[in-house]
């Protein structure tokens, strides 16, 4: 038995599970890279696809090295037959993030070969990456009345993503603005999701076993579900001069401002910062500024009452939000971006595979005599 005065790491918090190349948070100066480059030139100057080609490869695309990428995405666009009817069959009242839980799983079903642990996983990386927008739009199109999805092969695959949804062609501010969410959304260290799937890839199980995993992880509220439940905050509030008193109400009752605190950052989350500026771009574009005033305040109260800075998930939601998409979507679009981080950590970990199992220290008793179930009271 471990012995008694073994420490316990909650929630495992800062504990070094593994080592990888893929993404470093410093959390005191508020810096996120990804394979050495920092997410402010990423999000200036790269795209989803690059970003994705960085992740899984290690190291930026020639540019026939990213065409051939995008050409291959556009391909794998089109889901299978099986699947479309599949999706069809789902209840339309299911929430989008589970359905695309179960669509992860399922789409395994006709991906035998891809599925398999090992060196074609990319090849199933590419697939998952290229089918999240076709399976959010095809259930949220049938759910809505909408007509059925295109693989429209000209748009880029965040211009694709806000058409499955949206039934329209972006613009370009609007386009350029999910291109930059799905780069700061793509890897995260070892978040709980992605932290999840190296568990499930660490038993040397598939590709799509682990990123259902980490889909069923990401939807908790505490993790990527954060960015709907804001926007539930938002429309609670209604005007700007209610925040404060609105928000201050809920921290007297010890309840948790979601947008808000991280485990690693101790300072203002840098994707907040980019994301708050997209914010402003797009209420500016839209002629509704709402949004961005109501998150000032809640951010000025909140800092004010309990020094915490915000997070990724605090501006995104507003910048979905006034492109038109629904708030049960916001999620999904954030697993259509992750799915490029939780890929890459799978393929990391087949590399160099240990199989993870942490220990748990037994607070429970030992030695009880074995009571006959006619003799138990
Ligand atoms: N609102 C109010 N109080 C908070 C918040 C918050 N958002 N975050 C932390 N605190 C308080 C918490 O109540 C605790 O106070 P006390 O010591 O008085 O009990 C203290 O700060 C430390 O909290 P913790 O839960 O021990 O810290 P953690 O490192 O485990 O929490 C967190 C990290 C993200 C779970 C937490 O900050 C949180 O619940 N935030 C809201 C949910 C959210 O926005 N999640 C998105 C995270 S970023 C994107 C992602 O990874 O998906």
């Amino acid at each position: 038995m471990p012995s008694p005065t073994e420490e316990v790491q909650r929630g495992l918090q800062d504990v070094v599970a593994l080592e990888s190349h893929l993404c470093f948070i410093d959390g005191k100066e508020g810096r996120l890279i990804y394979e050495g480059y920092d997410i402010r030139d990423l999000a200036a100057h790269s795209s989803f696809e690059e970003t994705a080609y960085l992740l899984w490869y290690g190291r930026l695309p020639t540019s026939d090295q990213l065409a051939a990428l995008r050409h291959r995405l556009t391909e794998l666009r089109t889901l299978p037959d099986a699947m479309v009817a599949r999706l069809d069959a789902m209840p339309s009242t299911a929430a989008p993030i589970d359905v695309l839980r179960t669509a992860v799983s399922e789409l395994s079903l006709f991906e035998p070969d891809e599925s398999r642990p090992g060196a074609s996983s990319i090849g199933g990386a590419q697939r998952l990456t290229a089918a999240l927008p076709s399976i959010l739009g095809q259930f949220h199109r049938r759910r809505a009345g909408l007509p059925p999805l295109e693989s429209r092969p000209a748009l880029s695959h965040a211009a694709y993503l806000l058409y499955a949804l949206l039934n329209r062609e972006p613009t370009e501010l609007e386009s350029r603005a999910m291109d930059v969410a799905l780069i700061l959304h793509a890897d995260h260290e070892l978040n709980a999701s992605t932290f999840a799937a190296r568990v499930t890839a660490s038993t040397l199980s598939d590709l799509y076993s682990a990123v259902t995993s980490a889909v069923g992880t990401l939807k908790g509220p505490l993790h990527g579900g954060a960015n709907e439940r804001v926007m539930e905050l938002l429309d609670e509030i209604g005007a700007p001069d209610r925040a404060e008193e609105v928000v201050k109400a809920k921290l007297a009752r010890h309840e948790r401002i979601m947008g808000f605190g991280h485990r690693v950052y101790k300072v203002e989350d840098p994707r907040a910062t980019i994301l708050r500026e997209w914010s402003r771009r797009i209420g500016e574009a839209k002629g509704d500024l709402h949004y961005y005033e109501l998150l000032r305040v809640v951010e000025r109260v909140v800092h004010q009452e309990k020094g915490l800075y915000p997070n990724v998930d605090l501006y995104s939601g507003s910048v979905y939000s006034l492109m038109g998409i629904p708030h049960d979507l916001f999620t999904p679009v954030f697993a259509a971006s992750r799915v490029a981080g939780w890929t890459a950590h799978v393929l990391e970990e087949y590399q160099d595979l240990r199989l993870i199992r942490p220990t748990a220290k037994y607070i429970g008793p030992v030695d009880l005599p074995y009571v006959p179930i006619a003799s138990r009271v």
